[in-house]
């Protein structure tokens, strides 16, 4: 073995940490895993496997599932995508492979949401194939240790650290290297506060010797944010509240939120709270409210949403139907109970809002 690999393992073998995805070899749990610790740090997605799993014991269970509850189950983490991903690959796994997932990364890939990092994930973990599982943590330790001064979304930069990789994983156990990375990546090797005085391999580090830790690996220029307005309109009768199907190919795809308007003017938003009679087919609407700006940043996106309360309206759930039939866009609209809102998926931004104000726990 490799005396990098070799030293990497050790360092693992004392210092690793118990995770509940370990010891595993269910590849099922072990896809869950890796699809959720994607999206959020370890502490963060444990409460989100252990849902998961306990929800759905196994991928027959998660393909019977309905995209709502999945997106419910997800709720928190973002990216959505992941999650719709997750249930269309389940479905694709008991359609097209009698329920078991394919052992080679070659295979994986041809799954819905799953890339180069979740397949060889999955096939080492599970299968015990030779793959490296090059994460943020493998470029960085790679970058570092070898050098590689180029920005890390080059492909030469990609091409480069999947070499190494591989010459690393040779002749070592390949589910034990891969979670070795991991954890010298996020204990030791980390992004900022690199603990290089407790590094066994900082003998051998291109990166400690030459004084550019902080600088490698070298992240690219940040693309500027994107920023949007969102106005959310808040019409409820009695106990019940007006709520939204976002189906548009957008961020927050199938998730539910309030009846919204988005303005395009990056100063300025020209936008009169009265635009929702026009959007809801309604004539008589009052704001009688007004929240202030809320800043809600996502990775390329910041949105500035804005909460208008309004009075009362008249309508009911037969009069929501009657709309439906007689316009096209009331199709994702839906009356429900206050009380029900929890169980709805909603961007993080609406949930905090309709908590803020009272109407969810
Ligand atoms: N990050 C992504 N996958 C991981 C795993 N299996 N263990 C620890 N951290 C991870």
């Amino acid at each position: 073995m490799n005396s990098i690999s070799a030293s990497i393992i050790r360092w693992y073998e004392t210092n690793g940490r118990e995770l509940p995805w370990r010891n595993e070899t269910d590849p099922f749990k072990i896809w869950l895993s890796e699809v959720i610790l994607q999206q959020t740090k370890v502490e963060q997605g444990m409460p989100y496997f252990h849902k998961f799993v306990q929800r759905f014991e196994n991928i027959y269970n998660l393909a019977n599932a309905e995209e709502d509850e999945v997106l419910l189950l997800w709720q928190g983490l973002g990216y959505y995508s992941r999650a719709r991903n997750m249930l269309a690959c389940a479905r694709k796994i008991v359609s097209d492979y009698h329920g078991k997932f394919p052992e080679t990364v070659e295979e994986l890939k041809k799954l819905p949401g799953i890339g180069s990092y979740t397949a060889a994930a999955i096939s080492s973990f599970a299968f015990r194939k030779t793959y490296p599982a090059v994460d943020g943590n493998f470029n960085r330790i790679i970058s570092r240790v070898f050098g590689i001064n180029k920005p890390k979304n080059a492909t030469e930069f990609q091409t480069e650290v999947f070499q190494i990789a591989e010459n690393l994983i040779e002749n070592a156990p390949p589910h034990i290297f891969n979670q070795a990375m991991m954890d010298f990546g996020s204990l030791v090797c980390k992004p900022r506060h690199a603990l290089c005085n407790q590094c066994p391999i900082v003998d051998f580090c291109y990166a400690f010797k030459n004084k550019m830790v902080n600088e490698l690996p070298m992240n690219p220029p940040k693309k500027p944010l994107k920023i949007r307005n969102f106005h959310y309109g808040i019409f409820h009768r009695k106990n019940q509240i007006l709520l939204a199907k976002r189906v548009e190919k957008d961020i927050w795809e199938n998730l539910y939120q309030l009846p919204m308007i988005e303005t395009f003017e990056e100063q300025n938003p020209t936008f009169s709270p009265l635009q929702f009679a026009n959007l809801l087919n309604i004539n008589n609407i009052s704001l009688f409210k007004t929240s202030d700006e809320i800043i809600h940043k996502l990775s390329h996106q910041k949105i500035i949403a804005r909460f208008y309360h309004f009075e009362e309206i008249d309508f009911l759930q037969n009069s929501v139907e009657e709309r439906q039939e007689q316009y096209r866009n009331w199709n994702s609209y839906l009356m429900t109970d206050i009380e029900k809102l929890k169980n709805y998926a909603m961007p993080q931004l609406v949930k905090d809002y309709l908590s803020d104000c009272g109407l969810m726990d």
